[in-house]
């Protein structure tokens, strides 16, 4: 068979990410897809002064840049329009007026190509984002899928083949990272810059919960957490010992609370299925502690760890034409000539 070409846009929250994805001739079932051209937009810059997303400001920029990003992937691949053979986009889930951008965009390339398109799960983009790396995982794996609003452990048998071990029963593992932040003053998006505050403080200097930690099961709960960090910055407060070092200090012991728990429950996870594979993927999943602890503990054990590259860790396109080519090739997914909207934000 002649090389598939997926076109890729991802566009559920804050991050507009068109990109160009090929199945090399004949790879049916085997060779991974191939990045041809990937081009990405993020408007934390433009969130930042509001301390979160704004669902409307997202919608009205990823509006302003799918198109011209659509340009540029093709500029960079050398391609023209007529060398797309699938439109992916994401489906959900995410914010319903930002996924109706890139879904819109997507129909209506396919009409005027006359190319079908297909609607691609989000969290599955994140998951399959690691094919995209040098060094790509062999299936059985467990996943450990960390982004802003899910913290998930999974089974993956193949493509399309999921079995959902654990999850958080309340925020996500991001979610932990961003709201702490916020306490701590370091505006949006806050897991990166807790990530670099941390890099300061002590660890082992506030003694957080850690919870859910050995209730036997995979399940995380970070909402807890939350609360004892605001306990102690208001007694730090209250002591005016909220010094820049204690800040750091406190900064530490959340992440290491985090990481801690994620770490301890995927080496639950694969002492359970017996695998010695673990993939990574997800925004917190560009954590550098996360990434130490994890390669540690997985050394000690046998365990190969597969992590996307870090520019595919938080969202981009890229994962969304990969996600949907591999279901192509699997035989899992039939795109359509529809061109319905469809978006799934939940
Ligand atoms: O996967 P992602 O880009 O978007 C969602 O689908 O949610 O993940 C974004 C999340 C945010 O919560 C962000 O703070 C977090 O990933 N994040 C990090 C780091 N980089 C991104 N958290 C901790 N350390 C980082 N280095
Ligand atoms: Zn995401």
């Amino acid at each position: 068979p002649a090389p598939l070409r997926v076109l890729g846009i991802e566009s559920s929250c804050d991050e507009t990410g068109v990109a160009l994805v090929e199945l090399p001739e004949g790879s049916a079932g085997v060779a991974p897809p191939r990045l041809l051209a990937h081009a990405l937009h993020s408007q934390i810059d433009m969130h930042q002064a509001y301390g979160g997303v704004v669902p409307e400001l997202a919608s009205r920029d990823h509006i302003r840049r799918v198109v011209p990003l659509a340009r540029e992937v093709l500029s960079q691949s050398g391609l023209g329009l007529d060398a797309i053979d699938v439109v992916a986009y994401t489906r959900g889930p995410g914010l319903a007026g930002a996924l109706l951008v890139g879904t819109g965009v997507a129909c209506a390339l396919g009409l005027a190509l006359q190319r079908p398109v297909l609607g691609v799960h989000h969290l599955e983009g994140h998951l399959l984002s690691p094919f995209l790396s040098a060094d790509p995982p062999e299936f059985p794996f467990i996943a450990l899928l960390v982004s802003g609003g899910h913290t998930q452990l999974m089974r993956v048998e193949g493509v399309g083949r999921y079995e959902q071990l654990g999850e958080t029963i309340d925020d996500a593992a991001g979610e932990a990272f961003d709201k702490t932040a916020k306490m701590l003053g370091l505006g949006y998006p806050g897991g990166p810059a807790l990530a670099r505050l941390a890099e300061q403080g002590r660890a082992d200097a506030f003694a957080l919960p850690r919870p859910l930690l050995r209730a036997g099961n995979l399940d995380f709960s970070f909402a807890g957490l939350k609360t004892a960090v605001r306990t102690q910055l208001l007694k730090l407060e209250a002591a005016q010992a909220l010094t820049e070092a204690a800040r750091a200090d406190l900064a530490a012991s959340t992440q290491a609370a985090i990481v801690e728990v994620l770490v301890a429950k995927s080496l639950a996870a694969l002492k359970g299925s017996g695998l010695r594979r673990l993939v990574v993927a997800g925004g917190v999943g560009a954590n550098r502690s996360l990434r130490q602890q994890l390669d540690a503990a997985c050394q000690r054990r046998g365990v190969r760890v597969h992590y996307p590259e870090l520019h595919l860790c938080t969202d981009n396109g890229a994962m969304i034409a990969l996600a949907a080519a591999m279901r192509l090739q699997a035989g899992l997914a039939q795109p359509s000539e529809a061109y319905a909207f469809d978006v799934q934000p939940r």
